[in-house]
Parts: structure tokens; C-alpha cells; sequence
């Protein structure tokens, strides 16, 4: 869905989400939040995939209805120092590394890994390809590129255990291999993970002590800070409430 927002889309920064009403009444009360996926001049993009009925009635939208949103909400993904960036994103979560990934192109080497069930269900491969050159994509069935899970992907191109291991560029991606001869060695300085919660602890785990950057897409209640519902616990104590310190927070210093 494309946005003629000017307002957000000149102030939207990668990591930030719009608070979307989806019904003109009260029901249901609550706000859905929809990542920004991308912007193009006026317009800002969301890309959600339909679970419930909130998602269900944003769907039935046409081109010309108004839509009530709060927004850009959230504190945008950091900056960073290092060259190499991996984004890896899982499922519906590929949509907001699209607009980080057009930002990050201008000072960094960013490699993209997406992940699906199967082929049909990977999203937005086109535009990431034609963004950055290193994009592979790993599928659970193996229908497309690595059979396995992306973290698994991801694990395998970083290589975090091994010292000798080089940057290349390009790749030998091949349908529904595990061979090593597909292997990109990559050693980024620090990932953007976006993507279902069972994923990005897998992924923080695989990838330790890479500091790993994750866009965390659970329930939430008010968006702005006040009911801690979105409220995570930290390593050490205390809580990062995500709508308000995140979306987007250091996975390793957070419990899963
Ligand atoms: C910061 C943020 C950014 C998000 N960005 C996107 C996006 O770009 N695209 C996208 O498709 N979705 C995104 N989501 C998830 C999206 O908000 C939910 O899918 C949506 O709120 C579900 O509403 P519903 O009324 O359709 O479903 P409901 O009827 O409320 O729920 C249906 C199912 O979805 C689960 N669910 C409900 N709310 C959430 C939630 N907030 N997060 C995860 N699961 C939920 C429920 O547990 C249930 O299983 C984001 C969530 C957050 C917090
Ligand atoms: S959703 Fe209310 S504090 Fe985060």
C-alpha cells in the first residue's frame, strides 16, 4: 500500500512505524503498527501481511480513501561506523530492510539475506536486488536458493568461528543447495534482523558475538510509550518498552 504523505515521508527514517486506525469506529479500538517499507518522494510504503481483522480491513482500502495514522513512531535504526552490513529478514519482516537498505547503500557494503517458507512467499526480492549486488535468499522447503532456514544462511556466510575467512563479493547461489561451494563469506560488523521472534533469537545466538540489530514486530497496545505492553525484559534487568527505545533494539542485550 502506498501513502501520499509528504509530512512522513520527509521525516521517516529506517526503523520506524506508522500506528494505522483500520476501522472509522471504535471497533476495533486499538491502532495496527505497519513499518515504513520504503519512501519515494511523497509517498511512504507498508507492506503487511493480513492475520487478523485489523490487517483484514486495512486490505479492503482502494486507491482515494483516507487513512488515519500517527506516525513516523519509534526511534529509527542507529548509525553506524562499520562497512559491511548484513540485513536478514524472515517472512513478513523482509518489508522494513528495504528502506534500510536504500539508506545504508550510500556508505556501506550490504548484504541482504531473506528467508520464506517457500519461494512463493519470499517478498520484495526484485527490489532489494536492485538495490545492493549481495542478495540470497533461503527458503524452508528449498523451492529457492539455500534449503534451510536464513539463520542457518546467515550462520554459514558470516562464518563467525573461523578467522581466516575473507569478504567477496557476488556469490554461486544455487537452487535448493547446502553445498559449500554457494558459500559468500561475509563478516559484517553488524546485522539488521527483522522477522519472527523464535528467528531473531536463533539468529543472535548463531551469530554471537556479532552485535545483531533486531526490528521487534510484537503486539502492542498504546504505540507512544504509556500502557508497557510492548515492554521487553533486559539482560541485567529492567525493560525496553519497543514502541518507545525501539522497534528496533540491540537483540543481545534483550530476553527473547
Ligand atoms: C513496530 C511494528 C511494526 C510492524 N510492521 C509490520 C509490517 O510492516 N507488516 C506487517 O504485516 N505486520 C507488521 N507488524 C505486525 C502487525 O502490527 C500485526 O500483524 C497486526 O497488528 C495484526 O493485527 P490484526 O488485527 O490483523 O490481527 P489480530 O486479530 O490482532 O491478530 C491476529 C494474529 O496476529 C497476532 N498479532 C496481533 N498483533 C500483533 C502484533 N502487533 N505483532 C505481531 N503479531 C500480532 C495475534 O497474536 C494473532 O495471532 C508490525 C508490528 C509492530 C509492533
Ligand atoms: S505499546 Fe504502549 S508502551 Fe509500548
Amino acid at each position: 500500500m502506498w501513502l501520499e504523505a509528504p509530512d512522513i515521508a520527509h521525516r521517516v527514517l529506517p526503523g520506524q512505524f506508522l500506528n494505522v486506525r483500520v476501522s472509522s469506529g471504535l471497533d476495533p479500538l486499538l491502532r495496527r503498527p505497519i513499518s515504513v517499507c520504503d519512501v519515494e518522494q511523497n509517498r511512504v510504503r507498508l507492506v503487511f501481511r493480513v492475520v487478523g481483522r485489523g490487517t483484514a480491513l486495512l486490505a479492503r482500502m482502494r486507491a482515494g480513501d483516507e487513512l488515519d495514522v500517527l506516525g513516523p513512531l519509534g526511534r529509527p535504526a542507529p548509525e553506524l561506523k562499520g562497512k559491511d552490513v548484513l540485513l536478514c529478514g524472515g517472512g513478513i519482516g523482509t518489508a522494513p530492510l528495504l528502506f534500510l537498505a536504500r539508506r545504508l547503500k550510500r556508505g556501506h557494503r550490504v548484504h541482504v539475506l531473506l528467508g520464506a517458507r517457500t519461494k512463493a512467499e519470499l517478498l520484495l526480492v526484485r527490489e532489494f536486488r536492485a538495490l545492493v549486488a549481495r542478495v540470497a535468499v533461503a527458503t524452508d522447503d528449498g523451492s529457492a536458493g539455500f534449503h534451510g532456514m536464513v539463520t542457518e544462511l546467515a550462520e554459514t556466510q558470516c562464518k563467525v568461528q573461523n578467522a581466516e575467512c575473507r569478504t567477496q563479493s557476488g556469490g554461486g547461489r544455487k537452487s535448493g543447495v547446502r553445498s559449500p561451494k554457494s558459500k559468500v563469506h561475509v563478516r559484517p560488523s553488524v546485522v539488521f534482523a527483522c522477522g519472527p521472534r523464535p528467528m531473531l533469537a536463533d539468529l543472535v545466538k548463531r551469530l554471537d558475538p556479532i552485535p545483531v540489530w533486531g526490528f521487534v514486530e510484537e503486539r502492542m497496545g498504546c504505540g507512544t510509550g504509556i500502557c508497557y505492553c510492548c515492554a521487553l525484559p533486559k539482560r541485567g534487568g529492567g525493560h525496553v518498552r519497543f514502541c518507545e527505545e525501539g522497534p528496533v533494539v540491540r537483540l543481545n542485550e534483550v530476553v527473547l
